[in-house]
């Protein structure tokens, strides 16, 4: 299978737009080793012309023209994009599904009960686009069975339940419920492969080191190197883990986990504009290089 990373960025991307901290700023004034990120979204085909979106970011409109496999190809208004999957119902997740309105059917679209919730009440999109072509509302269940999608040959899905956040403006917010946040297990059926996704991740239960063992990709959760990464910068007083994120570099942070697999490639994604690890030269980079971690970029592409 064929995964194409993009956007590798957090909520509000690479540089923010009204961000001024050490790596916005030197990003716009060219004083940083790094790349502008988008807002977090995959896609991913086994057979190259049928693609999973999963995350519909803000930045889809340019995150389309810059993948032409995603472009109307065969008809006067087409696109690559077979369906959509959620992981979660954040804006930097879900907030494209509007952009993408024009659709000229129903947009099959994947995700938990909890997602669908919010979508239909706190951040209502699938409601207004029911004043376009509508939703076609798949139920991705947490009971962790494998699911297929119709078109998206060669692919097999298990929705894998996290702990982490519900959005603000969720009903759960704070009281979470299984499928608020979940990761997917894709699994290629032809080369028996497997990707485990998951960009927002707050705690490593076992369950989820098990698939994170057995995968041979591991794209996760990057948002930031410290709890206290935005209070730091005087940005904000939330710390990551009341965002649903688990930081890299503390003891039982991301890193510790990453480090004791044996088995897949490891890559960071969902990458907040405050993380040192975007700025190529730091010394946070030269740790995550030195233990064979990988930090995505807008464009990357991954064959497994
Ligand atoms: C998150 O990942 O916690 C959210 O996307 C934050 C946001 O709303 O930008
Ligand atoms: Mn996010
Ligand atoms: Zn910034």
């Amino acid at each position: 299978m064929h995964v194409h990373l993009l956007g590798t960025g957090a909520g509000g991307g690479f540089p923010q737009w009204n961000c001024n901290c050490h790596n916005c700023k030197r990003l716009r004034k060219g004083e940083i080793k790094s790349t502008p990120r988008t807002q977090s979204s995959i896609t991913i085909s086994a057979n190259g012309e049928d693609w999973v979106l999963f995350n519909a970011s803000p930045d889809i409109r340019a995150q389309i023209e810059s993948f032409p496999p995603l472009q109307p190809a065969r008809a006067v208004r087409d696109t690559g994009i077979c369906a959509i999957v959620l992981c979660d119902a954040q804006i930097d997740h879900t907030t494209g599904l509007i952009i993408l309105r024009e659709h000229d059917k129903p947009w099959d679209v994947y995700c938990t009960a909890a997602v669908h919730e919010d979508m239909t009440t706190g951040y209502p999109i699938f409601n207004i686009l029911g004043h376009f072509r509508g939703v076609n509302w798949h139920e991705v269940t947490t009971d962790q069975t494998a699911f297929t999608i119709p078109k998206a040959d060669g692919l097999v899905f298990t929705a894998v339940p996290l702990k982490s956040e519900a959005p603000p403006f969720s009903p759960h917010r704070h009281n979470t419920v299984p499928g608020d946040n979940v990761g997917f297990r894709v699994e290629d059926s032809s080369s028996g492969k497997n990707l485990f996704y998951a960009p927002g991740l707050g705690v490593i239960e076992d369950r989820v080191l098990e698939y994170m063992q057995d995968a041979d990709v591991v794209l996760i959760d990057g948002t930031v190197w410290t709890n206290d990464e935005m209070s730091r910068y005087g940005i904000n007083e939330k710390t990551a883990s009341e965002m649903g994120h688990l930081d890299q570099s503390s003891k039982g942070g991301i890193m510790e986990t990453l480090n004791s697999l044996s088995k897949p490639r490891k890559i960071l994604i969902h990458i907040n504009n405050t993380n040192p690890i975007l700025d190529e030269e730091s010394d946070e980079r030269k740790v995550l290089n030195d233990a064979g971690i990988e930090v995505s970029h807008d464009g990357m592409d991954i064959h497994l």
